[in-house]
């Protein structure tokens, strides 16, 4: 494989259902810069240090021109870039606003709240497949649950899906670096539906003002936490980054799950007869098959020294997450799926500053979902594999993942 290849294999769907062999070769050259400009970084310890590093930025405007002539998203738009996309002081006043209404230390119970709710609708949808003998998992699951639940956090109402589902898709598709689609028609489309997306939650926002509801975003444009309010753009950018992540993402991780499990179903089988199980089951698909492969928007501040190379400022910087997961000088068998791995600080949601705002969500959303589909389908198995994958290169999963089954048990069996 030469070198100038690299970026290519990663983004190349061909290699979509295993990129593994791909980032084993990367691995070989723990830091390397592409025939295309990004610098690739493939190595667990390399990885985590460039996460910690202060000197990285996340913020695109850092780019130097030549690295930025090559991204496709959101530069130049109505909204500012959320804090995903910012260096600290503003990200981390941004970050500790959002948190206020979601997590510790001032709604520390927000996700165990909504333990009962997640399991209803986890309870119905499943109620759903009764008098199929096959679903696809994607279409009728793993996708209408975390929207369901990221609808019901924020104040979103569900049956408004249908308006926003193209808006989030193609700000999803938005952060694949794909090196061959046209670079400037990809950016207005992205414009388009970020300022789209942007009018939708302003009217909605607008709503929540004049009658607040126990939803995040009333608890966001209200403002009532110690470090005030967020202004209009803010709001928008940060409510929009939510809808969105808690979209695309956690519906890989339940179908890359079960994915997982119908393809181990000796682990099926124990997570059915021990639900605690569930726990590090999810740690380790988040390390085995993370829904987040890489992170493509890094760059140096000042020039860097790593692993003998000197990553100039203004570079274009690719964190290959799921690479530094599978790193054997890290993990013991790292190609080995083991859901009671001990040692298990794997780069699923990222690591430093910017590690995932969502991971309490995701993680319970997938224990929960994981558990039920293990405990409820009868004799489940795979129709397809591999199956058929997103296009996405960043956000890895199955685009639909048939699976047939016997029969369905009770809720209460
Ligand atoms: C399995 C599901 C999920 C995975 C694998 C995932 C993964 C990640 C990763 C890798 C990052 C780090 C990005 C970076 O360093 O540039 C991140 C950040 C983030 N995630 Fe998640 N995420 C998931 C679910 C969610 C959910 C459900 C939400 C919303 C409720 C969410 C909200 C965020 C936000 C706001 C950030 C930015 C944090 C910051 O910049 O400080 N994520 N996520």
């Amino acid at each position: 494989m030469t070198q100038g290849s690299l970026l290519r294999k990663i983004t190349d769907y061909a290699n979509r259902a295993d990129p593994y062999p791909v980032y084993a070769e990367l691995r070989k050259t723990p830091v390397v810069q592409d025939e295309e400009g990004p610098y690739l970084v493939s190595t667990y310890w390399e990885i985590h240090g460039l996460l910690h590093d202060p000197r990285l930025s996340s913020d695109a405007r850092n780019l130097n021109p030549q690295a930025a002539g090559a991204l496709t998203d959101e530069e130049d738009t109505a909204l500012p870039p959320a804090f995903l996309r910012l260096d600290p002081p503003e990200h981390d006043r941004l970050r500790r606003l959002a948190m206020t209404p979601f997590g510790p230390p001032h709604t520390p119970r927000r996700i165990h709240a909504m333990r009962g709710e997640l399991s209803r609708i986890i309870g119905e949808l499943i109620d759903g497949f009764a008098n199929h003998h096959r679903i696809d998992l994607v279409d009728h699951f793993s996708y209408p649950f975390p929207v369901t639940v990221i609808c019901r956090l924020l104040g979103v109402p569900r049956e408004d899906e249908p308006r926003f589902h193209h808006w989030a898709e193609t700000l999803a598709a938005g952060l694949d670096p794909a090196p061959d689609e046209d670079a400037a028609e990809r950016r207005r489309t992205t414009q388009q539906a970020r300022t789209e997306l942007g009018r939708y939650l302003a009217e909605l926002i607008e709503e929540r003002r004049r009658a607040p509801g126990d939803d995040m975003l009333s608890a966001l444009a209200a403002g009532h936490g110690p470090e005030g309010q967020m202004t209009q753009a803010e709001l928008l950018s940060t409510a929009s980054l939510l809808l969105v992540a808690g979209h695309e993402t956690t519906v890989n991780l339940i179908t890359n799950g079960m994915l997982t499990l119908l393809r181990n179903p000796d682990v099926l089988t124990r997570l059915r007869a021990r639900p605690q199980l569930a726990t590090p089951l999810v740690e380790e698909l988040l390390r085995f098959e993370p829904p987040v492969q890489l992170l493509p928007q890094r760059t140096p501040l000042a020039d860097i020294d790593i692993a003998g190379v000197t990553i100039p400022k203004g570079a274009s910087v690719w964190l290959v997450l799921a690479s530094g997961n599978r790193d054997p000088q890290r993990f013991l068998e790292p190609d080995r799926f083991d859901p009671q791995r001990k040692d298990n600080q794997h780069l699923g949601f990222g690591s430093g500053i910017h590690s995932c705002f969502g991971a309490p969500l995701a993680r319970l959303e997938a224990q929960l979902a994981l558990t039920e589909l293990a405990r409820r389908l009868d004799n489940p198995r795979l129709l397809e594999d591999p199956p058929e994958y997103r296009r996405n290169a960043v956000l890895r999963g199955p685009r639909h993942l048939p699976v047939a089954f016997d029969g369905l048990r009770g809720r209460d069996d």
